[in-house]
């Protein structure tokens, strides 16, 4: 088989919610192809198809830890944003890691959650109304409502949190340089660390607290806990703001599924799933993988030891899965979207998220049905060289 050439993906800023060409091409395509990105070393197949994703996240012989110490190609300047050891490590050694953290996120505990999170995001349009339009929604709602949700989940103090949001938002991004990263990441590791030491002594029934039983039971080290604290808190908080900013805006620029919405509530779980498809939540791809033997994927052979990334976002626009991809469409069903990813690294906070997102969106149309955006669409400012893609501000009125 020959090896394709290589597509140099120097990921440009993408208008709104457009979708990156280089995914479409990887659709598009009869084989796996190889790309460059803009740091790191090498270059890496681009798993796109939805069959080649779900195999690809799910074989065994492709090893996030063989990750570890390599300098793979990647978007992010620092090979890893966190110290990140559950995305980086592979069965059994990743069920043991997530075990305690599983066990906070049950169905059960997160049907609880959902009357305070109507509460909070009640409490934040409250706020909006009294203030009057126009509004920025990232602000108004989607900022405050993600960091305040995580952190009652983890049971971050109220005071604490703005300086939380402060570190994530170094850490979480492609554009700060690595020193900057590797500072805010030191100190809300000891943030976390001096946190932990005091849910020991005084247990609630907080995310924290539950990793600390994980502890006692020898599921994980202090170290493995902080380390994926950090990561819940940090990630959970950026993905929920983003990704909901960027459905309201998709929304808001097509009030026709927006009425839709605001007439039929009950189709809101359905529309989320449909949204959370559709959503082009991160720029470029996360992690890669490494296969650990040969492996044909994708019409090609991937060599032991090469690098194999995964795109979700460009599965959800898999034709071969999704009639009409590219259209929002709220009566799909089935909707087997990737959005939350795929196999044993499948995204811890999903049905946590999922709750989020619904409660956001269903108390919006509810409040503000009449909701417009207060500014042309080509004025809405967008994130730029970030990891995860979303508007800056979100300017409305109703
Ligand atoms: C709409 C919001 C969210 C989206 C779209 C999302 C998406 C994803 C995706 C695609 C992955 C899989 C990556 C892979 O294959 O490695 C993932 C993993 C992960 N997510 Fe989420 N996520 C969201 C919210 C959250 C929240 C609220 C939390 C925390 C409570 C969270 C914590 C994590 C963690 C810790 C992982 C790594 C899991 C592992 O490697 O085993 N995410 N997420």
């Amino acid at each position: 088989m020959d090896r394709p050439a290589v597509t140099e993906w120097t990921v440009d800023h993408l208008d709104e919610l457009a979708h990156d060409p280089v995914m479409a091409d990887a659709l598009g395509r009869a084989e796996l192809g190889l790309v460059r990105l803009p740091h790191g070393t090498g270059e890496a197949w681009l798993a796109g198809k939805y069959a080649d994703v779900t195999r690809s996240t799910s074989d065994a012989r492709f090893s996030r830890a063989a990750l570890l110490h390599r300098d793979v190609t990647r978007l992010a300047p620092n090979p890893i944003p966190l110290h990140d050891a559950v995305g980086f490590a592979d069965p059994p050694e990743h069920g043991r890691l997530r075990r305690s953290a599983s066990r906070a996120f049950t169905q059960r505990r997160i049907d609880r959650l959902r009357p305070r999170s109507i509460e909070l995001a009640n409490r934040l349009l409250d706020r909006m109304e009294r203030d009057g339009a126009p509004a920025d929604l990232v602000a108004a709602l989607y900022a405050p409502f993600a960091m305040h949700g995580m952190s009652e989940l983890m049971g971050i103090p109220e005071e604490d949190r703005e300086r939380v949001v402060q570190w994530a938002g170094r850490i979480i991004t492609s554009a700060q340089p690595p020193e900057a990263s590797e500072r805010a990441k030191r100190e809300i590791e000891a943030y976390f660390g001096r946190l932990a030491d005091r849910r020991l002594a005084e247990p609630r029934d907080d995310l924290l607290s539950h990793l600390l039983e994980g502890e006692r039971a020898g599921e994980l080290t202090r170290e493995e806990l902080v380390a994926f604290a950090v990561l819940m808190q940090t990630s959970g908080m950026t993905a929920v703001r983003r990704n909901s900013s960027s459905m309201a805006y998709a929304l808001l620029t097509r009030p026709d599924l927006w009425q839709r919405l605001v007439a039929e509530p009950a189709l809101l779980p359905q529309a989320v799933e449909e949204l959370l498809r559709w959503v082009p939540h991160r720029n470029a791809v996360g992690q890669a993988r490494i296969a650990t033997e040969d492996v044909e994927l994708g019409g090609v052979l991937v060599r032991a030891g090469e690098a194999v990334y995964s795109s979700y976002v460009a599965a959800n626009r898999d034709p071969a899965v999704f009639e009409r991809p590219d259209e929002l469409d709220f009566d799909r069903q089935p909707n087997p979207h990737l959005a939350f990813g795929y196999g044993p690294h499948y995204c811890v906070g999903a049905a946590f998220a999922r709750m989020e997102t619904q409660v956001m969106l269903g108390v919006l149309t509810e409040r503000f049905p009449r909701l417009r955006l207060a500014v042309p669409r080509e004025q809405v400012p967008w994130q730029r060289g970030e990891l995860i893609r979303g508007p800056r501000e979100l300017p409305v009125a109703w």
